[in-house]
Protein backbone atom coordinates (compact mmCIF):
# COMPACT_ATOMS: atom_id res chain seq x y z
CA UNK A 1 0.00 0.00 0.00
CA UNK A 2 1.49 3.89 -0.94
CA UNK A 3 1.85 6.25 1.66
CA UNK A 4 -1.46 8.01 1.12
CA UNK A 5 -3.66 5.44 1.46
CA UNK A 6 -1.75 4.06 4.23
CA UNK A 7 -2.03 7.46 5.94
CA UNK A 8 -5.93 7.77 5.02
CA UNK A 9 -6.45 4.50 6.86
CA UNK A 10 -4.40 5.02 9.72
CA UNK A 11 -6.03 8.63 9.97
CA UNK A 12 -9.05 6.86 10.79
CA UNK A 13 -8.31 3.92 12.83
CA UNK A 14 -6.57 6.87 15.04
CA UNK A 15 -9.59 8.68 14.79
CA UNK A 16 -11.58 5.62 16.05
CA UNK A 17 -8.92 5.39 19.39
CA UNK A 18 -9.83 8.73 20.42
CA UNK A 19 -13.69 7.71 19.55
CA UNK A 20 -13.30 4.34 22.16
CA UNK A 21 -10.37 5.96 24.23
CA UNK A 22 -12.45 9.23 25.36
CA UNK A 23 -15.33 7.12 26.66
CA UNK A 24 -12.69 6.49 29.64
CA UNK A 25 -11.49 8.80 32.09
CA UNK A 26 -8.31 10.73 30.69
CA UNK A 27 -5.52 12.87 32.95
CA UNK A 28 -5.43 16.68 31.55
CA UNK A 29 -2.41 18.89 32.35
CA UNK A 30 -0.90 21.65 31.01
CA UNK A 31 1.73 22.89 29.22
CA UNK A 32 3.49 26.06 28.46
CA UNK A 33 0.80 28.07 30.55
CA UNK A 34 -2.52 27.14 32.46
CA UNK A 35 -4.71 27.73 29.16
CA UNK A 36 -2.44 25.30 27.44
CA UNK A 37 -3.98 21.94 27.87
CA UNK A 38 -2.51 18.26 26.99
CA UNK A 39 -4.73 15.29 27.91
CA UNK A 40 -3.56 11.61 28.10
CA UNK A 41 -5.31 10.71 24.55
CA UNK A 42 -3.22 13.30 22.52
CA UNK A 43 -0.12 11.78 24.04
CA UNK A 44 -1.75 8.20 23.23
CA UNK A 45 -2.63 8.85 20.27
CA UNK A 46 1.00 10.45 19.23
CA UNK A 47 2.21 6.85 20.46
CA UNK A 48 -0.30 4.84 18.11
CA UNK A 49 0.30 7.39 14.77
CA UNK A 50 4.16 6.74 15.87
CA UNK A 51 4.25 3.24 16.35
CA UNK A 52 1.66 2.41 13.04
CA UNK A 53 4.20 4.50 10.54
CA UNK A 54 7.31 2.86 12.06
CA UNK A 55 6.25 -0.57 11.75
CA UNK A 56 5.24 0.22 8.54
CA UNK A 57 7.93 2.03 7.10
CA UNK A 58 10.65 1.87 9.57
CA UNK A 59 12.79 4.70 7.43
CA UNK A 60 10.13 7.27 8.10
CA UNK A 61 10.46 10.17 10.53
CA UNK A 62 7.78 11.12 12.13
CA UNK A 63 7.39 14.90 13.96
CA UNK A 64 4.41 15.37 16.25
CA UNK A 65 3.31 17.82 18.93
CA UNK A 66 3.70 15.47 22.05
CA UNK A 67 7.23 15.12 21.81
CA UNK A 68 8.24 13.11 18.73
CA UNK A 69 10.78 13.92 15.98
CA UNK A 70 11.80 17.20 18.51
CA UNK A 71 15.57 16.42 17.76
CA UNK A 72 15.28 16.44 13.77
CA UNK A 73 16.79 19.59 12.02
CA UNK A 74 16.52 18.73 8.61
CA UNK A 75 13.90 17.55 5.69
CA UNK A 76 15.80 14.84 3.99
CA UNK A 77 13.63 11.50 3.25
CA UNK A 78 9.91 11.09 4.18
CA UNK A 79 8.80 13.05 7.26
CA UNK A 80 5.72 12.76 8.83
CA UNK A 81 4.48 16.16 10.95
CA UNK A 82 1.28 15.09 13.47
CA UNK A 83 -1.04 16.38 15.58
CA UNK A 84 -2.75 13.97 17.25
CA UNK A 85 -5.81 16.30 18.48
CA UNK A 86 -5.88 20.01 17.28
CA UNK A 87 -8.25 21.57 18.87
CA UNK A 88 -7.33 20.40 22.32
CA UNK A 89 -9.58 22.68 24.60
CA UNK A 90 -12.30 21.66 22.16
CA UNK A 91 -11.94 18.02 23.04
CA UNK A 92 -11.33 18.86 26.56
CA UNK A 93 -14.92 21.42 26.96
CA UNK A 94 -17.03 20.17 23.91
CA UNK A 95 -15.98 16.26 23.06
CA UNK A 96 -15.94 17.13 19.70
CA UNK A 97 -15.01 19.94 17.24
CA UNK A 98 -11.26 18.54 17.46
CA UNK A 99 -8.96 17.10 14.73
CA UNK A 100 -6.30 14.61 13.96
CA UNK A 101 -3.89 16.58 11.22
CA UNK A 102 -0.97 15.10 9.50
CA UNK A 103 0.95 16.75 6.82
CA UNK A 104 3.76 13.96 4.91
CA UNK A 105 6.51 15.99 3.29
CA UNK A 106 9.29 13.75 1.15
CA UNK A 107 12.49 15.54 0.77
CA UNK A 108 10.52 18.77 2.17
CA UNK A 109 8.43 18.71 -0.69
CA UNK A 110 4.61 18.24 -0.23
CA UNK A 111 3.46 14.66 -0.41
CA UNK A 112 0.06 14.59 0.97
CA UNK A 113 -2.29 16.48 3.73
CA UNK A 114 -4.71 14.64 6.38
CA UNK A 115 -7.13 16.02 8.06
CA UNK A 116 -9.70 13.75 10.41
CA UNK A 117 -12.66 15.83 12.07
CA UNK A 118 -13.32 12.33 14.60
CA UNK A 119 -16.75 12.93 15.73
CA UNK A 120 -18.62 13.56 12.37
CA UNK A 121 -16.13 10.92 11.10
CA UNK A 122 -15.23 13.50 7.78
CA UNK A 123 -12.10 12.40 6.08
CA UNK A 124 -9.97 15.61 4.33
CA UNK A 125 -7.16 14.61 2.18
CA UNK A 126 -5.25 15.55 -0.77
CA UNK A 127 -1.93 14.31 -2.52
CA UNK A 128 -0.39 16.51 -3.93
CA UNK A 129 -1.40 17.61 -7.76
CA UNK A 130 -4.20 15.18 -7.93
CA UNK A 131 -6.52 17.20 -6.07
CA UNK A 132 -8.21 17.03 -2.66
CA UNK A 133 -11.34 15.59 -1.28
CA UNK A 134 -13.84 15.50 1.65
CA UNK A 135 -13.94 11.59 2.13
CA UNK A 136 -14.77 10.53 -1.35
CA UNK A 137 -16.31 13.89 -3.19
CA UNK A 138 -13.87 15.97 -4.71
CA UNK A 139 -13.47 19.68 -3.08
CA UNK A 140 -14.12 22.57 -5.49
CA UNK A 141 -11.91 24.81 -6.84
CA UNK A 142 -11.36 28.51 -4.71
CA UNK A 143 -13.09 31.48 -5.61
CA UNK A 144 -11.46 34.33 -5.51
CA UNK A 145 -13.77 37.18 -2.90
CA UNK A 146 -12.64 40.39 -1.61
CA UNK A 147 -11.86 40.43 2.09
CA UNK A 148 -15.13 42.74 2.35
CA UNK A 149 -17.42 40.15 1.59
CA UNK A 150 -15.48 37.25 3.35
CA UNK A 151 -16.05 35.20 6.73
CA UNK A 152 -12.55 35.04 7.89
CA UNK A 153 -11.14 32.88 11.13
CA UNK A 154 -9.14 33.46 13.76
CA UNK A 155 -7.92 32.98 17.48
CA UNK A 156 -8.98 36.45 19.37
CA UNK A 157 -6.95 34.99 22.20
CA UNK A 158 -3.28 35.21 20.64
CA UNK A 159 -4.10 38.67 19.15
CA UNK A 160 -4.89 40.55 21.98
CA UNK A 161 -1.08 42.01 22.27
CA UNK A 162 -0.04 45.60 21.54
CA UNK A 163 2.25 44.17 18.75
CA UNK A 164 -0.73 42.35 16.49
CA UNK A 165 -3.56 44.57 17.42
CA UNK A 166 -3.57 47.12 15.18
CA UNK A 167 -3.21 45.39 11.60
CA UNK A 168 -5.58 42.14 13.06
CA UNK A 169 -8.02 44.50 13.85
CA UNK A 170 -7.80 46.28 10.99
CA UNK A 171 -8.15 43.31 8.84
CA UNK A 172 -11.16 41.91 10.99
CA UNK A 173 -13.35 45.23 10.95
CA UNK A 174 -12.62 45.11 6.98
CA UNK A 175 -14.10 41.63 6.99
CA UNK A 176 -17.62 40.71 6.76
CA UNK A 177 -17.05 39.03 10.08
CA UNK A 178 -14.77 36.74 12.21
CA UNK A 179 -15.03 33.49 13.26
CA UNK A 180 -13.04 31.24 15.37
CA UNK A 181 -13.52 28.11 15.89
CA UNK A 182 -10.55 26.16 18.36
CA UNK A 183 -8.98 23.72 15.99
CA UNK A 184 -6.87 25.48 12.97
CA UNK A 185 -7.09 22.04 11.23
CA UNK A 186 -10.75 22.49 10.90
CA UNK A 187 -10.29 25.61 9.95
CA UNK A 188 -8.16 24.52 7.23
CA UNK A 189 -11.26 22.28 6.17
CA UNK A 190 -13.65 25.23 6.13
CA UNK A 191 -11.63 26.93 3.62
CA UNK A 192 -11.11 23.86 1.64
CA UNK A 193 -14.88 23.76 2.27
CA UNK A 194 -15.41 27.23 1.22
CA UNK A 195 -17.38 28.30 4.56
CA UNK A 196 -14.76 30.65 5.11
CA UNK A 197 -12.52 32.71 2.68
CA UNK A 198 -9.55 33.04 4.99
CA UNK A 199 -7.72 32.41 8.74
CA UNK A 200 -4.63 33.88 10.20
CA UNK A 201 -2.76 33.17 13.06
CA UNK A 202 0.03 35.09 14.35
CA UNK A 203 1.77 31.70 15.62
CA UNK A 204 1.18 28.17 14.53
CA UNK A 205 3.09 25.24 14.86
CA UNK A 206 4.05 22.73 11.59
CA UNK A 207 1.76 20.35 12.85
CA UNK A 208 -1.29 22.81 13.32
CA UNK A 209 -1.11 23.85 9.14
CA UNK A 210 0.84 21.27 7.28
CA UNK A 211 -2.06 18.42 6.70
CA UNK A 212 -4.55 22.05 5.90
CA UNK A 213 -1.68 23.95 3.86
CA UNK A 214 -1.53 20.57 1.31
CA UNK A 215 -5.22 20.06 0.54
CA UNK A 216 -5.86 23.32 0.55
CA UNK A 217 -2.98 24.45 -1.78
CA UNK A 218 -4.56 21.81 -4.10
CA UNK A 219 -7.72 24.09 -4.22
CA UNK A 220 -5.63 27.21 -4.85
CA UNK A 221 -5.76 28.50 -1.85
CA UNK A 222 -2.69 30.56 -0.96
CA UNK A 223 -0.67 30.32 2.23
CA UNK A 224 2.06 32.05 3.64
CA UNK A 225 3.54 34.20 6.72
CA UNK A 226 2.17 37.74 7.42
CA UNK A 227 5.75 38.74 5.35
CA UNK A 228 4.10 36.45 2.13
CA UNK A 229 7.00 33.91 2.57
CA UNK A 230 6.85 29.88 2.50
CA UNK A 231 5.92 28.39 5.88
CA UNK A 232 8.63 26.22 7.51
CA UNK A 233 8.33 22.37 8.23
CA UNK A 234 10.58 23.14 11.11
CA UNK A 235 9.86 25.84 13.73
CA UNK A 236 7.07 28.07 14.42
CA UNK A 237 5.41 30.62 12.35
CA UNK A 238 2.42 32.94 11.60
CA UNK A 239 -0.02 31.47 8.90
CA UNK A 240 -1.84 33.17 6.47
CA UNK A 241 -3.74 31.41 4.16
CA UNK A 242 -7.17 32.04 2.10
CA UNK A 243 -8.08 32.87 -1.81
CA UNK A 244 -5.33 34.09 -3.88
CA UNK A 245 -7.71 37.91 -3.92
CA UNK A 246 -7.86 37.97 -0.06
CA UNK A 247 -4.55 36.76 0.53
CA UNK A 248 -3.37 39.91 -1.24
CA UNK A 249 -5.52 41.62 0.39
CA UNK A 250 -4.62 40.54 3.61
CA UNK A 251 -0.76 40.90 3.04
CA UNK A 252 -1.54 44.88 2.34
CA UNK A 253 -2.16 45.20 5.73
CA UNK A 254 0.61 44.04 7.30
CA UNK A 255 3.32 45.28 4.87
CA UNK A 256 3.64 48.62 6.53
CA UNK A 257 3.00 47.61 9.94
CA UNK A 258 6.79 47.63 11.64
CA UNK A 259 5.61 46.89 14.69
CA UNK A 260 4.21 43.64 13.86
CA UNK A 261 7.16 42.85 11.83
CA UNK A 262 9.66 43.31 14.64
CA UNK A 263 7.51 41.38 16.75
CA UNK A 264 6.99 38.83 14.35
CA UNK A 265 10.85 38.01 13.63
CA UNK A 266 11.50 38.30 17.74
CA UNK A 267 8.60 36.08 18.59
CA UNK A 268 9.56 33.28 15.97
CA UNK A 269 13.55 33.38 15.72
CA UNK A 270 13.35 34.40 12.06
C1 LIG B 1 -4.26 24.86 18.73
C2 LIG B 1 -5.43 25.05 17.80
C3 LIG B 1 -5.94 26.47 17.86
C4 LIG B 1 -4.83 27.46 17.56
C5 LIG B 1 -3.69 27.25 18.53
C6 LIG B 1 -3.16 25.84 18.40
P1 LIG B 1 -3.82 22.44 19.82
O1 LIG B 1 -3.74 23.54 18.62
O2 LIG B 1 -5.09 24.75 16.47
O3 LIG B 1 -6.96 26.68 16.94
O4 LIG B 1 -5.34 28.76 17.67
O5 LIG B 1 -2.67 28.18 18.25
O6 LIG B 1 -2.09 25.65 19.29
O7 LIG B 1 -2.94 22.94 20.93
O8 LIG B 1 -5.22 22.32 20.23
O9 LIG B 1 -3.26 21.24 19.15
CA1 LIG C 1 -2.54 22.02 17.10
CA1 LIG D 1 -2.46 19.20 19.50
Amino acid sequence: MDIYNFGKELIVKAGQFVETRMTNEFKVDSKSNPNDLVTDVDKETEQFLYTEIQEKFPDHRIIGEEGHGENITDTKGVIWIVDPIDGTLNFVHQGENFAISIGVFIDGEPYCGLIYDCMKRDLYHAKYKQGAFLNDQPLAHAKNEPLSKSLIATNPKRILREATKNSFFNIMAASRSVRSYGSAALEFAMLAKGQIAALLFIKLHPWDYTGGQIITGELGYKTTDIHGNELPLLGTTSVISGNPEIHLDILEFFKNDKTLHDFHDDFHNL
